[in-house]
């Protein structure tokens, strides 16, 4: 699976996460060898730079941040297919000049006018970007060249802002030639979701209300909002992470076998668990909101929210967010799935938990602990990638039959000699391949945010979140969801 002749073209290439992963990722697929010598590599952005600068800036960057080992050979063959444009995305001559950059690039390099456009910019500059590139002549694939579209979240703000976005996106483009970035399905965990699932027998007949008591899915940072000021308040936690990555992460673990892994099979499955969600009948006690205080991360005292550089010191925009959902459907009725994310909490961990039933008989007298026999299956996304199992198990002993929980360890360290690649590797491979499995589709985007605005809708008549302590693992309010339900967060 290498990509043919291609060029991508990069809008918002001076931003955080250009520079932390896009560029690193190209970067690195050049040097596994994925992407054809030919490949072009494009920087569209307001400075005013030469192109010698921004070769520079790409080069530190990648430096900075690459996984493999930085190749000179590499770097220079990659160097030369580099090119800046310089412009703002109101300015028809500076697409002009992208348009003759991008052809200069077909007859100088080879590319043969395949070429992918990554809209690294916030949604409200999708539509102007669209617009120009379909004003000269870039959008639309032609007969042997293509032309793809990769746009990053958030999909707008809440369903009506993400359908004027798809209106948009959809006048410009061909309905195929659009990828949206969920970069969660890129990690080689979540996709190992599938290989765990589907390609065994054992997990199966157990992954069922039969046997599943609740569903646990935690995506845990440390980081606070980390110089994403602008981005991030208004914006808040549910809609960051949940309406994505952790509606795909439920979606993947909830959903039946698909017929195969084509882009269209799996969006079958995936839109069925979506269009079943329940929400709780009582928000005010099935979701939770919080937000971080001052407080220490590790040994480092850290502010606390409304202190962060950029942010409102009356926002109530929320760093936590916990939510209970239920699926319709007989392989789930009953079995709660509880979703949390936050930001600068104990440690950054994501996992999906699947705590199973207890055993409905103990034929021996225990010294029972709480977690006893509570058999769970973890994924853990990261980090320690893998999976861990856990059951009780006799204590050595002669006297007694004490049993007590232990767990047994999947790690990829461990396994596999080959490193992970990141994330944005695959995806972005995948898009100049024209592989579509891993993205979600406007469907999806659609249906999870269906699910999420009557939270915020109803989030939006409370005041300010409950502050929890930075370092902490969230507000009580989260605690006392759980507890309602008789249930305990698990402490990853
Ligand atoms: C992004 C969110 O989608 O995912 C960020 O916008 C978050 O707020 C990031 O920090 C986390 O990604 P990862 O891969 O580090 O878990």
């Amino acid at each position: 699976r290498i990509a043919g002749p291609c060029s991508i073209v990069i809008f918002g290439v001076t931003g955080d996460l250009s520079r932390k992963k896009l560029l690193p990722a190209i970067y690195d697929l050049a040097n596994r060898g994925l992407l054809p010598p030919s490949f072009g590599l494009t920087g569209f952005a307001r400075r005013d730079w030469t192109e010698d600068h921004f070769k520079e800036f790409v080069k530190e960057n990648v430096q900075a941040h690459c996984r493999t080992q930085f190749n000179d050979a590499t770097w220079d063959q990659l160097a030369r297919g580099i090119r800046f444009v310089r412009g703002t995305f109101e300015d028809p001559d500076a697409f002009a000049r992208l348009s003759d950059t991008v052809a200069e690039l077909d007859r100088d390099r080879g590319t043969r006018g395949n070429h992918a456009f990554y809209m690294s910019v916030p949604p409200r500059d999708f539509p102007i970007v669209a617009r120009q590139l379909a004003n000269c002549g870039l959008a639309k694939s032609g007969e042997d060249a293509w032309r793809r579209v990769i746009i990053e979240k958030p999909f707008g703000h809440d369903l009506a802002s993400a359908q004027q976005l798809d209106e948009v996106i959809s006048e410009v483009f061909d309905p195929d030639s659009v990828f949206r970035i969920d970069h969660y399905l890129g990690k080689e965990t979540v996709q190992n979701l599938l290989a765990l699932r589907f390609a065994n027998t054992m997990y199966e007949p157990i992954w069922n209300a039969n046997y599943v008591d609740h569903v646990q899915i935690t995506m845990a940072e440390d980081i606070g909002v980390a110089g994403r000021a602008g981005y991030y308040d208004g914006i808040g936690a549910a809609r960051d992470v949940i309406q994505n990555h952790l509606l795909q992460l439920m979606a993947l673990t909830a959903m039946e076998e698909p017929v195969s892994f084509s882009a269209r099979d799996l969006m079958a499955e995936k839109t069925k668990v979506l269009s079943a969600v329940r929400l709780p009948r009582d928000l005010a006690a099935h979701t939770a909101r919080g937000q971080y205080s001052a407080g220490w991360q590790g040994s480092e005292p850290v502010c606390g929210y409304l202190e962060e550089k950029g942010i409102d010191p009356d926002s109530t925009t929320e760093t936590y967010a916990a939510i209970r959902l239920d699926i319709d459907t007989r392989r789930w009725a009953g079995v709660p799935f509880y979703l949390r994310t936050g930001k600068r909490l104990g440690r950054r961990v994501t996992e999906i938990a699947l705590v199973f039933k207890r055993a409905p008989h103990l034929p021996f007298e225990s010294t029972a602990t709480q977690e006893l026999g509570k058999n769970a299956i973890v994924i853990r996304v990261q980090p320690y990638e893998g999976v861990t199992i856990r059951f009780g198990s006799k204590v050595p002993g002669v006297t007694s039959m004490e049993v007590r929980d232990v767990s047994m360890d999947f790690s990829y360290g461990r396994s596999f000699t080959e490193a992970s690649p990141e994330a944005y590797e695959r995806l972005i491979l995948d898009v100049l391949l024209g592989d579509p499995p891993l993205f979600p589709t406007t469907k999806e985007v659609d249906l999870s945010w269906r699910i999420l605005d009557p939270i915020e809708d109803f989030w939006s008549t409370l005041g300010q979140p409950q502050p929890y302590r930075a370092g902490t693992w969230g507000p009580q309010e989260a605690v006392e969801m759980l507890a309602r339900d008789g249930h305990r967060w698990r402490m990853p």
